[in-house]
């Protein structure tokens, strides 16, 4: 069984993350979709509402939607993932990417970590402009899917 994991905050999911989401899925048998589950970090949606929007906007693909907290490692050793995916936008990502690639490794060697080029259409998207445009009133149509539109402005609404 050939299984990655899609790791992040998805806070909320975007075109961005759906689009990776979409291309890698037909790459392996079983692609986990796994929300972090980070108490410390101020997020505008609960792990469990996360999940709920990913699985609202996705087609019905050989995808899992899940979440974690702890290592990711240790997720992936739990799961029996061969593989994480992340999306790499710009320039910009590469530096967290390849200090936190190089980490996993260090902490399981036996997983790999493997980029893919976010389409360049949305290579300007980030979770966290959403949620500020969102905040701020202003237009997220292009960003995320229409379908979850009214739940980030509810959630972002001062
Ligand atoms: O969407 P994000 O916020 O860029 O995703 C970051 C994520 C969830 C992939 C990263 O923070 C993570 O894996 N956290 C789990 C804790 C962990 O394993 N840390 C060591 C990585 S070097």
């Amino acid at each position: 069984m050939r299984r990655a994991i899609f790791p992040g905050s998805f806070d909320p999911i975007t075109f961005g993350h759906i689009d990776i989401i979409q291309r890698a899925a037909p790459l392996f048998d079983e692609l986990i979709v796994a929300v972090l589950v980070n108490p410390d970090k101020h997020a505008a949606f609960s792990t469990e509402r996360r999940e709920e929007l990913i699985r609202q906007v996705l087609p019905p693909l050989n995808v899992r939607v899940t979440h974690f907290d702890g290592l990711l490692m240790d997720y992936a050793a739990v799961c029996k993932a061969q593989a994480v995916v992340r999306g790499l936008r710009a320039v910009s990502d590469f530096e967290y990417e390849f200090q936190m690639a190089q980490l996993n490794r260090q902490l399981n060697p036996t997983v790999e970590t493997l980029f893919m080029m976010t389409a360049p259409q949305f290579a300007y998207i980030s979770s966290s402009m959403v949620r500020q445009i969102a905040t701020l009133g202003g237009d997220i149509s292009a960003l995320v899917p229409a379908g979850i539109i009214p739940a980030v402005q509810a959630a972002c609404r001062r």
